[in-house]
């Protein structure tokens, strides 16, 4: 696949009804196997060509085991990427989804990758809406407007091998300081869901992606130490509705605009986050 041509990475351009009644019913879709095969098979090339991806998977085991974090390389925000992981950014799926979920003012706000390696720990259910979650900084002028997550997981995942777990309906529930994943999975809550909630353990095939409202709660599974994919690969794209930057909105490097078509330009034209923006 040449980098020089447009590309689209998935088999399909726009969502259907059903895909949109999930993401408003259970705050996430899931697209199993949606990259084209060349798109895919291209896609894992360039991430894991990047010089700190290679010289993370070079390190002998001895070496990684001297790391801060020896089975995972997490990136944020995740500037080198290449014009194929670019071309995630602006897709004619994501932009229908983008369109029909949040509206036609959305912009960028940023990236990041994480791979995962066998013994890497599990990951509490946590939000990451910014302005949902009481842990982080919260400007809460911007509470209910859209923050969606885009998980693209190019090599999937199996059940309870770092799989994504959802607790589908989460996002309905009030951002009141006292909520808890304990207290959501033990019904205290299902009523105002309006549904039993309750943990879902995803299992997704190469090029599969979860387009996600950022206010339902997820975790992560643990790797096991024996594990038959030596790495998970996972990529994060960030989107926010017009307005004041979020906590981690990035500054767009010089590369990625001189390479951007004037639709993904637009999608930059914001402010980065600084610790006086809300002020
Ligand atoms: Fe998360």
């Amino acid at each position: 696949m040449s980098s020089k041509e447009p590309v689209d990475p998935f088999r399909r351009q726009v969502p259907t009804a059903e895909d949109l009644d999930d993401f408003h019913r259970d705050g996430y879709i899931a697209f199993y196997d949606a990259m084209t095969d060349a798109y895919r098979e291209a896609l894992i090339e360039e991430v894991l060509s990047a010089d700190p991806v290679r010289s993370f998977l070079d390190l002998s085991d001895e070496e990684r085991s001297r790391l801060d974090s020896p089975t995972r390389h997490f990136v944020r925000p995740w500037n080198d990427r290449g014009p194929l992981s670019d071309a995630l950014i602006d897709a004619p799926l994501i932009t229908a989804l983008l369109r029909e979920t949040v509206g036609p003012d959305v912009h960028f706000c940023h990236s990041s990758m994480n791979l995962a390696l066998r013994g890497a720990e599990r990951g509490e259910f946590h939000q990451d809406h910014h302005h949902w979650n009481h842990h982080n900084p919260i400007n809460i002028a911007e509470r209910d407007r859209y923050y969606i997550q885009v998980l693209y997981y190019p090599n999937g995942f199996a059940r309870g091998d770092r799989s994504l777990v959802t607790i589908p309906g989460s996002h309905l529930v009030a951002p009141t300081p006292d909520i808890t994943p304990a207290g959501l999975l033990s019904g205290e809550f299902d009523e105002q869901a309006g549904r039993k909630l309750q943990a879902v353990d995803l299992e997704l095939p190469p090029g599969s992606f979860i387009y996600l409202n950022a206010r339902m709660f997820h975790g992560i599974q643990a790797k096991p130490i024996d594990s038959p994919q030596a790495f998970r690969i996972f990529l994060i794209d960030i989107f926010k509705e017009e307005g004041p930057p979020h906590r981690f909105t990035q500054e767009i490097p010089r590369d990625w605009l001189e390479r951007a078509t004037p639709a993904r330009c637009k999608l930059y034209e914001r402010e980065p986050f600084t610790e006086t923006c809300w002020s």
